[in-house]
């Protein structure tokens, strides 16, 4: 078995690790952009693959990866996590979907409630105690599932047809085009002082400093981590005002 994430802001990777570690300690998780994720896929039969909900959909870098590695989905077997802030419908469904064409087996989807990750918006933002209730309760879930999953109860949390419409009238429809690429909506104020700190954060290699700024290349995915990072709050991405920056570490004392 092999976990595999994509994590903007920390609470996918967390999550992914606490359930693959649950399922086979000796199993690792690895990040979607380490050079030996084409690799693990190969060698495990089992996948457990992790990923933000972005309105009702899976990020696009998540896409790109799945299709590009469209020849090594064949018979696997594909357990989908999505972490979202509130809602999706189908969030484990829209990859399980795409894996299917490719081959893979879905044995199951689970969906987790977390602090949300968009950092310049006043919506769905809560308490420092709200957000660790929801790690607290989503961390009881996946206790729960693993040993669900062990005496072989799978859930299938996101996967039927009724899902599907949830998520696809409830808010993919609506917001399709926010991510049906990359995206070139980047905004880096005058206050970056070219640190370079999201130049080397960035999962996609969107930034780059010239002259002491930053600047996007528009090849962005929305994962927020350069936003919920960056020590000035110079970036911005759906808003205009960083309200708050948002890690999974902040909320368990661990940073
Ligand atoms: C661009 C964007 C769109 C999002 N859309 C949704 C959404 O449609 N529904 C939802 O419940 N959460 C949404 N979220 C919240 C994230 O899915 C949630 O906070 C997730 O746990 C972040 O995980 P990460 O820390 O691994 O990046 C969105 C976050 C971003 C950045
Ligand atoms: S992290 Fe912030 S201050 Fe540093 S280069 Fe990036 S935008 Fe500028
Ligand atoms: S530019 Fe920022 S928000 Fe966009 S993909 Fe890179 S790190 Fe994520």
């Amino acid at each position: 078995m092999i976990g595999l994430y994509f994590s903007g802001t920390g609470n996918t990777k967390h999550c992914v690790e606490l359930l693959v570690g649950l399922l086979d300690p000796s199993a690792k998780a690895i990040p979607l952009e380490s050079p030996e994720t084409a690799e693990a896929i190969l060698e495990n039969d089992t996948v457990v693959l992790g990923y933000p909900v972005q309105f009702s959909n899976v990020p696009y870098i998540v896409r790109d990866f799945i299709e590009r590695n469209r020849s090594h989905w064949k018979g696997k077997k594909v357990f989908c996590v999505a972490t979202m802030g509130a809602f999706s419908g189908d969030g484990a469904g829209c990859s399980a979907r795409i894996l299917k064409k490719y081959g893979a087996v879905i044995l199951g989807g689970l969906h987790l409630k977390m602090p949300d990750s968009v950092c310049d918006s006043k919506l769905l933002k809560k308490s420092a105690e709200q957000n660790r209730a929801l790690i607290e309760a989503s961390d009881a879930k996946i206790r729960q599932t693993a040993n669900r999953i062990r005496k072989g109860k799978v859930p299938k949390e996101g996967l039927s047809p009724f899902s599907h419409l949830l998520g696809l009238f409830g808010q993919r429809l609506w917001f399709y085009k926010r991510t049906a690429g990359y995206t070139d909506k980047l905004k880096i104020s005058d206050n970056c002082t070219g640190c370079g700190l999201c130049v080397t954060l960035c999962p996609t290699g969107n930034i780059g400093v010239q002259n002491g700024k930053a600047a996007g290349h528009g090849k962005c995915t929305m994962c927020y981590r350069c936003v919920s990072r960056c020590p000035q709050k110079a970036i911005t991405l759906l808003g205009d005002k960083v309200v708050e920056q948002c890690r999974y570490e902040k909320y368990t004392g661990q940073n």
